[in-house]
C-alpha cells in the first residue's frame, strides 16, 4: 500500500490535507505527487511537504496508481477532459471527491478506462476529524477498495457503501453534518447570552461542552441514547429541556432538514449528468 503512488489533481484545501494526512500516517513523500494550475497553492503545499507539485498533467500524472480527482465539482469536465490522454495506457484508479458528480459520470468522460471510487468527505477532514461514505463501481478492484480505503482514512473515519445513491445520505447526515452542529452551539451561545452569561462564557461553555460530548460518544463506547439517559434524571433539569425539543417536533424538524438536503444533492448531481 505505502508504495502506491498517488497523484492528486487540484491541490487546494481537500487535496493537501489528503496528501498531509499521508504523509503523517507513513506513506513515502516521495509516491505522491501533486497537479495544480494555481501557483499559490503549488507553493504553499511545496512549502510544507518534499512532494512533487506541478502545473503540467503530463508531468505529475502518469505512472501513478491511483489518481485523486480533488478540484470543484465545476472543474470536474474540464481537469477530466485534460488528464484523460494521459490515463489512457496506465488506466490507474480514480477517487474522486468531488460533490455530486457520479461514478458513470466520471467513467463516461473518462472513455471507461480506469475504475472510478467515489467518496464524501466533510469539512473536519480538513483538521485530520473528518467523516466519508466511500462507493466503489464494480470494476474496481480488491486492492483498489484497500487503496481509496487508505487514502480516505488519512483525514478520519470511513465507510463503504453499497449503492451509489447512499452517498446523497451521506451528504445529509455527514457532509453537511458539521453545520447542524454549528448551528446549535451557535445558538446555545446567543440564548446563553440572553440569559445572563458573557459571550466569552457562552462560547467557552458551549463549545467545550459540544467537544465533551463528542468525546464520550467516540471514547466510552456507549451509543447517544445511553449517554443521554444518563444524564437525565427523573424530575430534573435535562428532563424538562428534553420534554420542550420532544413537544417541539425536534425529530420530525430533523427528518425534514436531512430529507431537504439529501433531495438537493439528487438535484445538483442530476445537473452535473
Ligand atoms: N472542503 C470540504 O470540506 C469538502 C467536503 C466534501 C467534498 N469536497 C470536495 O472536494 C473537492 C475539492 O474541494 P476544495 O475545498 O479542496 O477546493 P479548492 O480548495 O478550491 O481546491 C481545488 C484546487 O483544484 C485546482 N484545479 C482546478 N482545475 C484543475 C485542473 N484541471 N487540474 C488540477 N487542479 C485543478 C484549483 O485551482 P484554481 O483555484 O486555480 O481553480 C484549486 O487549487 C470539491 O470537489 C468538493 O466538492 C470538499
Amino acid at each position: 500500500m505505502q508504495n502506491q503512488k498517488i497523484a492528486f489533481l487540484g491541490c487546494g484545501n481537500m487535496g493537501t490535507s489528503l496528501i498531509s494526512g499521508l504523509i503523517a500516517n507513513g506513506h513515502p513523500a516521495s509516491s505522491l505527487s501533486g497537479v495544480d494550475p494555481d501557483e499559490n497553492q503549488r507553493r504553499k503545499l511545496a512549502e510544507r511537504h518534499d512532494i512533487r507539485v506541478t502545473a503540467a498533467i503530463a508531468e505529475g500524472v502518469p505512472g501513478a496508481d491511483v489518481i485523486v480527482l480533488a478540484v470543484k465539482p465545476q472543474t470536474v469536465p474540464a481537469a477530466l477532459a485534460e488528464v484523460k490522454p494521459a490515463l489512457q495506457a496506465e488506466r490507474p484508479l480514480v477517487l474522486s471527491i468531488a460533490a455530486g458528480v457520479r461514478s458513470a459520470t466520471i467513467s463516461n468522460a473518462l472513455g471507461g478506462a480506469c475504475p472510478v471510487v467515489r467518496a464524501m468527505p466533510n469539512t473536519p477532514a480538513l483538521l485530520g476529524a473528518g467523516a466519508s461514505g466511500l462507493y466503489a463501481a464494480a470494476d474496481v478492484s480488491a486492492d483498489q477498495r484497500r487503496m481509496a480505503m487508505h487514502i480516505m482514512q488519512a483525514v478520519g473515519a470511513a465507510v463503504w457503501l453499497d449503492d451509489e445513491s447512499q452517498l446523497d445520505t451521506v451528504t445529509a447526515v455527514s457532509g453537511s453534518g458539521p453545520a447542524y452542529f454549528f448551528l446549535i452551539v451557535e445558538l446555545l451561545e446567543r440564548i446563553a447570552a440572553d440569559m445572563g452569561l458573557s459571550r466569552e462564557q457562552a462560547h467557552m461553555l458551549s463549545v467545550e461542552t459540544a467537544l465533551g460530548a463528542a468525546r464520550m460518544l467516540k471514547e466510552t463506547g456507549e451509543d447517544a441514547a445511553t449517554l443521554r439517559q444518563r444524564v437525565t434524571s427523573p424530575g430534573g433539569t435535562t428532563e424538562k429541556a428534553l420534554q420542550v425539543f420532544r413537544e417541539g417536533g425536534l425529530e420530525p424538524l430533523l427528518r425534514r432538514a436531512l430529507a431537504a438536503c439529501r433531495d438537493r444533492s439528487v438535484e445538483l448531481a442530476k445537473h452535473g449528468d
